[in-house]
């Protein structure tokens, strides 16, 4: 039940029981931290970071609830009592027939693509995260986003922006019968700005996938905020239980990928789920092959455990009433600084609109690294790019710009406070007041695929030369 919030200030429904020491560092420090670094924020090392807005995945605070859980664990190889506890909350909320557990999301997509797509195949999702498309493409298969034509308008804002083009899909499904193995939904959708999708698009999708014969799979690893939003936002939903949301999208669905270490409140851990007899058969198959047993997968008991309470808490209002709202907190502060930020602000993170920020830096230059490296070397920050680095380099070799160059700010769950957030505003503003002193980047070293964990970039000296005066505040 929702009881009525008497004071408009939202408070951390917790307390802070530990606490990890950040270390301050100075310009010059960072400054040779990330040249250090190729320019690569993923090279740096975490100690040389102040406020860590990498990621959201497995980085937030566990509970109390969720360390003791840890001392509960039991490391028997089959049939461990944790493994029960595990299973019991997992279909909890999502009742699929069987539950593979994994080390952590991208092993579950390894195993269902493995079993599922190869040359030929097609499998569209509303917009594929970074290593759901590589796992798609890395068995021949094509991956196709297929999100909302309305939600990639960027000056308008929408309550659900991170919603299936249900057209495109039904197109999709027509032109390649027979090719699509699966078709997926992000919740909420991450490479899209962390925007929801709403139980009406879920419904719809699962519409066409039944009038092609072809199973639905959530991504499921935000469904808790995913589902905060369709209670706050869609009509019809206010009086209803997260959890009993959560059920409903699940029963619009077939089956399942998971990262707990997004909602599953947990650092390390995923699961695979489905319905599907044959499939659950050949994907156990593979697990055995690169996790381990079906009772553990790539996981510890202790592991299985911290989920298991984690999926309890991430369902809580309290919970999600704060967390959605401290995403919502920085989002409105850079949007009055005039920083062109994705709006509405998404559940896990607040995306900064690189692209628009940085006119005067080609896409193929990169403007989304430029800012990153701008926010870690002013003050410590560091951030991601999403956007032509990250999705700019096509299977066949190419390299074309991404749709939007975006850098993504995401907030570990229940690790920061407001004046960590306040002074993450603050870094905003000196970066912003400079923006066309920024220079833009090239890649000079680059693995085959996944290319932003690892390349290395060096400075354009022409865009700084290029670069337009700086704006008014
Ligand atoms: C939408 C989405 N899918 C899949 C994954 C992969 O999960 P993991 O990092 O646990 O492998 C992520 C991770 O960030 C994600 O955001």
């Amino acid at each position: 039940m929702m009881l009525p919030m008497p004071f408009r200030t939202i408070i951390e429904p917790f307390r802070i029981h530990s606490v990890e020491p950040l270390r301050m560092t100075t310009r010059a420090d960072r400054e040779q931290a990330i040249r250090a670094a190729g320019f690569n924020l993923f090279a740096l090392r975490s100690e040389d970071v102040l406020i860590d807005l990498l990621t959201d995945s497995g980085t937030g605070a566990m509970s109390r609830d969720q360390w003791a859980g840890i001392q509960h664990g039991d490391e028997s190889y089959a049939g461990s009592p944790s493994w029960f506890r595990f299973l019991d909350s997992v279909q909890e909320l999502f009742p699929f027939k069987h539950i593979i557990p994994t080390h952590q999301g991208r092993a579950a997509e390894k195993i269902l693509f493995t079993a599922v797509a190869g040359p030929g195949k097609v499998v569209p999702n509303n917009t594929h995260f970074d290593t759901t498309r590589a796992n798609v493409e890395f068995t021949g298969a094509e991956a196709v986003d297929l999100v909302a034509p309305e939600s990639s308008e960027p000056s308008v804002e929408q309550p659900f922006g991170g919603n299936m083009d249900v057209g495109g899909l039904d197109a999709c499904l027509r032109s390649h019968p027979g090719s699509v193995p699966v078709v997926f939904v992000t919740v909420t959708n991450n490479s899209h700005g962390g925007q929801p999708v709403s139980l009406a698009n879920l419904r719809d999708v699962r519409e066409v996938c039944d009038g092609h014969g072809v199973p639905l799979f959530l991504d499921a690893c935000r469904f808790a905020e995913n589902a905060w939003f369709i209670h706050e936002r869609e009509p019809g939903q206010q009086d209803r239980e997260v959890r009993d949301i959560v059920r409903e999208m699940a029963s619009l669905a077939d089956g399942m990928t998971m990262s707990a270490k997004k909602d599953g409140l947990a650092n390390i851990g995923g699961w695979l789920a489905m319905n599907d007899d044959e499939l659950a058969t050949s994907c156990r198959n593979l697990l055995i092959l690169t996790e381990g047993f079906p009772t553990y997968g790539g996981l510890a008991g202790r592991d299985l455990e911290a989920i298991a309470q984690g999926l309890e808490e991430v369902v809580q209002h309290d919970y999600l009433r704060y967390r959605i709202r401290s995403t919502g907190y920085l989002g409105e502060a850079l949007d009055r600084l005039g920083v062109p930020v994705v709006q509405p602000a998404g559940g896990h993170a607040v995306y900064i609109d690189a692209g628009r920020m940085l006119p005067h830096i080609p896409p193929l230059h990169y403007p989304g690294q430029a800012l990153a490296i701008a926010l870690y070397e002013t003050g410590g920050i560091r951030s991601c790019e999403v956007g032509t680095v990250m999705f700019g380099r096509q299977p066949d070799g190419s390299e074309r710009p991404a749709e939007r160059d975006l850098v993504r700010l995401a907030i570990p769950r229940r690790t920061y406070t407001q004046s960590h957030m306040d002074y993450v505003v603050e870094v905003c503003a000196e970066v912003w007041a400079r923006v066309g002193e920024l220079p833009g980047y090239s890649i000079i070293e680059e693995p085959p695929m996944l290319r932003h964990f690892t390349a290395r970039f060096e400075p354009v000296s022409s865009t700084r030369e290029a670069a337009t005066p700086a704006p008014e505040g």
